[in-house]
């Protein structure tokens, strides 16, 4: 399998690139708008074709590239089925394997940053959304979040993974790059060690974090798989535009 991690550096959003060296599909997991192209570039240079996009969860802090990736590229959106978002061509859920070439994909139903959300196991890797970061996890105070839903599902569904499973995340706003499950059991410090759920949902209440400055147009803007609304204010038209062939990583 090549596996690329590749960054978006106006949201820190970390997209990531599976291909399947045998029969050429590759899926990009997390594409965000202003870097589709770049994300072309490196699929087509690697001589990949994308077969699908797929979303951790409808965000809120940028725009997927899903929807243009689709009209770019004949590419088929992977969604959690549980959003029920009328423009996914492919439902995904747990229990069901998604197979992108001999690659395949299992989906592990992880709510509480976003009650639709899910995390995505490949073989020794997984990608943990918004549910786990490093050293963190995602806020649970907006789109139906709820902290002691995400204990449970950072607690009793990722942390029961093997501890060598490496853990790359959908976010890093200090560059760091890969962490393993091992690791966050022992040193997360919201979520790790003997952290009891009275004393996160404490923690996660206590935050008073700031109004997420983009969620008014990325969340519909999301629920169609990426358009951009009409009405995006020139301030925030930064998430809405092509950024070029930046290759940062
Ligand atoms: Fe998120």
């Amino acid at each position: 399998m090549l596996f690329k991690q590749l960054c978006e550096p106006i949201s820190s959003t970390y997209t990531y690139l599976l291909g399947c060296e045998e029969t050429g599909e590759a899926i990009l997991i997390d594409p965000v708008l202003p870097t589709w192209q770049r994300d072309l570039a490196v699929i087509a240079e690697l001589g990949l074709r994308l077969v699908y996009t797929l979303d951790t969860h409808i965000h809120a802090d940028h725009i997927t590239a899903a929807i243009t990736l689709k009209r770019e590229s004949g590419s088929r959106i992977a969604h959690p089925a549980i959003d029920a978002l009328p423009c996914t061509d492919e439902p995904v859920r747990e229990g069901v394997p998604l197979a992108v070439g001999g690659i395949q994909i299992d989906p592990l139903f992880t709510p509480g940053h976003t009650d639709g959300h899910h995390a995505y196991r490949v073989g020794d890797r997984v990608l943990t959304g918004d549910a786990l970061l490093i050293d963190g996890c995602g806020r649970t105070d907006f789109q139906n979040g709820d902290a002691p839903t995400l204990y449970r599902s950072v607690r009793e569904t990722l942390f029961s993974l093997p501890d060598e499973t490496l853990v790359y995340p959908a976010h890093d706003y200090e560059g760091r790059r890969v962490s393993s499950i091992g690791q966050e059991k022992a040193r997360n410090p919201r979520l790790g060690g003997d952290r009891s759920l009275a004393a996160f949902v404490a923690l996660m209440n206590e935050l008073d974090l700031a109004y997420p400055t983009f969620i008014d147009y990325a969340v519909p803007g999301n629920r169609e798989c990426g358009v951009c609304p009409a009405d995006v204010p020139e301030d925030l038209q930064r998430y809405c535009r092509q950024m070029g062939d930046s290759r940062q990583g």
